[in-house]
C-alpha cells in the first residue's frame, strides 16, 4: 500500500482592478458572457489585496470554504460553478497526460479560506479580487494550466480582469460557448510607472441592489445600455488602448470619466432606476472638474463602481496637490483614523486661488472617510513561505495570530 499522501497546500494573493470601460449587463448569465468588452487597471497589492489557501486531502469529507474567518455556504451557485470548472480542466488535463500519475487526486476535497487585507465594509469590491484568487489557487493546487478566464469569469464577470497585472482587456468574445470571452494584458505595471490612484472611502453602507441584479434589469429595460454596448465601447476600447499605450493622461482621464458617467447614466435609464452615486460623490465629480478647469488641463479623473466610493487617477505630480483639495472640501471626521492610507503623499498646502476656484464650502466633517493611495500593480503571485497558509495541517483555519 502507498502511504497516506500529504496535504497539498497552496497559497496565492490576487490584486482588486477597476474598470476604466465598464462592464454592464451579461448576454449569457450562467456562463457570465459580457454584452461589451471592458478594460481595466490591476491595483497594487500592498495596498488591496486577497489571500486565499486551498488545501486538499482524501481525508476531507466535503468541500468548505471560509471567507475572511467566517464559514460560508460551499454550495452558492457561483462558487460550485468556479469548482466545477477547475475540476473539468483538471480532468482534461489528466486524460491528456501520459506520464507520471499527477499527484494529486481529482476525487479529494478542498478546503478554502480567503482574507481581505482591507476591511470589507468599505464597499470595495472584493469580489473581483476574491474569485481571481480562488481560480488561480485552485488552479495550482489541482495543476490546472490553461487559461483561467472561464473560471474566474464564473464567479464575477469582473474577477477574470483581476487574473493579470497592469492594464487588462476583458474582451467580450462572439462564441455561444464563451470560449473566447477571455482576459489579456494590454500593458504590464511597469508600463506607467507615475500613474497613481487614490480611493475615495464615502460610504460604508451596504448598496440597494447588487452589481449582479442591477445589470440584468438594465439589460431588459435600458435602450441607452443597449446602444453604448453595441455602438459607443468598441470604439471607447480601441481609443483606451492607445491612450495607454502612448501614456496620454488627459486622453485616458477623459474617456475614463465619460464612460464612468455613461455607465451611470445607463443605470438612470434602468426601470425602476438605479442610483449608485449620492451626494458625495457629485461632489467630488465637480470638485475635479473644477480643479481640472483651474489648471486649464486635464489632470485628474474619477470612476464609480456599482456604489458612491470614487476612485481618482492622476499621476504622481499632482497626487498631493489634489489631496489637499480633498482635504479642504471634505474635512476628515475626528474618528481617529488616519485620513490617508498606503503610499505615502508628502503634505503640500493649498493655495488661494486653487481654493477659491474650487468654490466649494467645506462639508460636514467625515464625508470621505478616508483616502487609500495606491499604484498600478501586479496579478496574482504564489506564496512559497508555509507560514502563509491560512489553514493549518488538520486543514482547518490556523487561528488568527
Ligand atoms: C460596475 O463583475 O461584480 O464594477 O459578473 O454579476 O459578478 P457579476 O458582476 P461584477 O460587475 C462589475 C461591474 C462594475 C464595472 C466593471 O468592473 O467593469
Amino acid at each position: 500500500m502507498a502511504s497516506e499522501k500529504p496535504l497539498a497546500a497552496v497559497t496565492c494573493t490576487a490584486p482588486v482592478n477597476i474598470a476604466v470601460i465598464k462592464y454592464w449587463g451579461k448576454r449569457d448569465e450562467e456562463l457570465v458572457l459580457p454584452i461589451n468588452s471592458s478594460l481595466s487597471v490591476t491595483l497594487h497589492q500592498d495596498q488591496l489585496k486577497t489571500t486565499t489557501t486551498a488545501v486538499i486531502s482524501k481525508d476531507f469529507t466535503e468541500d468548505r470554504i471560509w471567507l475572511n474567518g467566517r464559514e460560508e455556504d460551499v454550495g452558492q451557485p457561483r462558487l460550485q460553478a468556479c469548482l466545477r470548472e477547475i475540476r473539468r480542466l483538471a480532468q482534461k488535463r489528466r486524460n491528456a497526460w501520459d506520464g507520471d500519475p499527477l499527484p494529486y487526486s481529482l476525487s479529494c476535497k478542498v478546503h478554502v479560506a480567503s482574507v481581505n487585507n482591507f476591511p470589507t465594509a468599505a464597499g470595495l469590491a472584493s469580489s473581483a479580487a476574491g474569485y481571481a484568487c480562488l481560480a488561480y489557487t485552485l488552479a495550482r493546487v489541482y495543476g490546472v494550466e490553461s487559461d483561467l478566464s472561464e473560471v474566474a469569469r464564473q464567479g464575477s464577470g469582473s474577477a477574470c480582469r483581476s487574473l493579470y497585472g497592469g492594464f487588462v482587456e476583458w474582451q467580450m468574445g462572439e462564441q455561444t460557448d464563451g470560449k473566447d470571452s477571455i482576459a489579456r494584458q494590454v500593458a504590464p505595471e511597469s508600463h506607467w510607472p507615475e500613474l497613481r490612484v487614490l480611493i475615495l472611502v464615502v460610504s460604508a453602507e451596504k448598496k440597494l441592489t447588487g452589481s449582479t441584479a442591477g445589470m440584468q434589469a438594465s439589460v431588459e429595460t435600458s435602450p441607452l445600455l443597449r446602444f453604448r454596448a453595441e455602438s459607443v465601447v468598441p470604439a471607447r476600447m480601441a481609443e483606451m488602448a492607445r491612450c495607454i499605450q502612448e501614456r496620454d493622461f488627459p486622453g485616458f482621464a477623459q474617456l475614463t470619466m465619460k464612460d464612468s458617467n455613461q455607465f451611470h447614466a445607463t443605470c438612470l435609464d434602468t426601470f425602476p432606476p438605479i442610483s449608485y452615486l449620492n451626494a458625495v460623490s457629485w461632489r467630488i465629480i465637480h470638485l475635479v472638474h473644477r480643479f481640472n478647469a483651474h489648471h486649464g488641463d486635464t489632470k485628474v479623473a474619477y470612476t464609480f463602481d456599482a456604489g458612491p466610493n470614487a476612485v481618482i487617477f492622476t499621476l504622481d505630480d499632482t497626487v498631493a496637490e489634489f489631496v489637499a483639495a480633498v482635504r479642504h472640501s471634505f474635512p476628515p471626521g475626528s474618528n481617529g483614523d488616519a485620513f490617508l492610507k498606503g503610499l505615502q503623499v508628502r503634505p503640500a498646502p493649498l493655495s488661494a486661488e486653487l481654493q477659491a476656484a474650487l468654490a466649494m464650502e467645506p462639508t460636514t466633517p467625515g464625508g470621505v472617510k478616508y483616502i487609500i493611495a495606491t499604484q498600478v500593480g501586479p496579478g496574482p503571485q504564489i506564496l512559497d513561505n508555509p507560514c502563509a497558509h491560512l489553514l493549518g495541517p488538520d486543514g482547518l483555519p490556523k487561528p488568527a495570530a
